[in-house]
């Protein structure tokens, strides 16, 4: 992942150097030959919520595509994400990275963790009634949106650094707003190295994917969870992390330093293990899957 994400990062550098080279349109700005799409491969997934796009055949060049989430579980509604297209990024993309100090993963599409994620809080959705939730890192949200959906949760927060990123959050809430009953959800830009001290204490459950491949954040990422989760009453954070190296060790590591405790279970549900199971003994659906990135740990974690 780190490569992948600073390869894309040069990529997009390249882009926008030759852009600069290209002729501009009246504005000043590059013409949309100099934007156009660099190549970014999506990931793979589990395939433990099934997923089909929805087709818009009257803009087959948009930027965005949407797809619908059929959860399996009955009476469960459809959620309807909006998401970039496959292989779109754009230099603003890099522009915005570099200015929030953030990357564009959250971007490139959603990754095989949060859907697993997603899974886990609908089969375990008494961990969540009544509960204030907050989604850390969240990309686009698909995890949020399925508490949001069906656990009847008091609040959703679902968060993520990237500006950007929110934008889209914000948007896949206000597609699926009849779905929420009374559950309130709303959208967050929250950076954890940003100051959070007005909404400290608030969180009855914390959740995150994939979001501990950033050493750099690790610290910021622990003071995070130390405010937001709430004193009163039992409080945890659940974290879906493939280990991608040292990383997640690294983040573990950090997180006993600053006084938290924390489990980490390998097989934590039998459908999720038996579709990892097979694609590690070779599985076409899934050629290229690499346990180290792709298999996510469930890390529990408290004061
Ligand atoms: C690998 S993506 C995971 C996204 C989503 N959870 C998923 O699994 O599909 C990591 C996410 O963390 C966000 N992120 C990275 N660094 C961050 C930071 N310092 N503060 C807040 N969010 C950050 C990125 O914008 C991105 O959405």
């Amino acid at each position: 992942m780190e490569a992948k994400a600073s390869s894309l990062r040069w990529g997009i550098l390249r882009q926008a150097i030759l852009g600069r080279c290209s002729p501009q349109n009246h504005d000043g700005h590059p013409t949309s030959s100099a934007m156009k799409s660099i190549s970014r491969k999506a990931s793979q997934g589990f395939n433990l919520i099934p997923s089909h796009p929805v087709d818009d055949k009257e803009d087959s060049n948009r930027k965005d595509s949407c797809t619908c989430y059929i959860l399996p579980v009955p009476g469960a509604p459809k959620l309807f994400l909006t998401q970039r297209a496959d292989n779109v990024a754009d230099l603003s993309d890099f522009e915005n990275s570099n200015r929030y100090n953030v990357d564009n993963t959250g971007l490139v599409c959603n990754w095989p963790s949060e859907e697993v994620m997603a899974y886990f809080c609908l089969s375990h959705a008494d961990m969540f009634r009544t509960k204030r939730v907050i989604e850390l890192g969240s990309g686009y949200g698909l995890a949020g949106l399925v508490i949001a959906a069906t656990t009847e949760a008091l609040e959703v927060v679902i968060s993520d650094g990237n500006p950007q990123v929110v934008d889209y959050i914000q948007q896949n809430i206000d597609s699926n707003t009849g779905v929420f009953s009374r559950t309130k959800v709303k959208s967050m830009a929250l950076h954890w190295e940003q100051d959070i001290s007005r909404i400290s204490d608030t969180f009855d459950v914390i959740i995150a994917s994939d979001c501990t491949f950033f050493k750099e954040f690790h610290k910021g990422l622990a003071c995070t969870l130390k405010l937001l989760l709430t004193d009163n009453g039992p409080s945890e954070a659940i974290f879906f992390s493939p280990k991608r190296g040292d990383s997640l060790d690294k983040f573990l590591e950090t997180i006993q330093e600053y006084g938290f405790r924390y489990s980490v279970t390998e097989n934590y549900d039998a459908d999720v293990w038996r579709l990892h199971q097979g694609f590690m003994y070779g599985n076409e659906f899934w050629p290229t899957y690499d346990k180290d990135h792709c298999y996510p740990l469930l890390v529990r974690i408290s004061l």
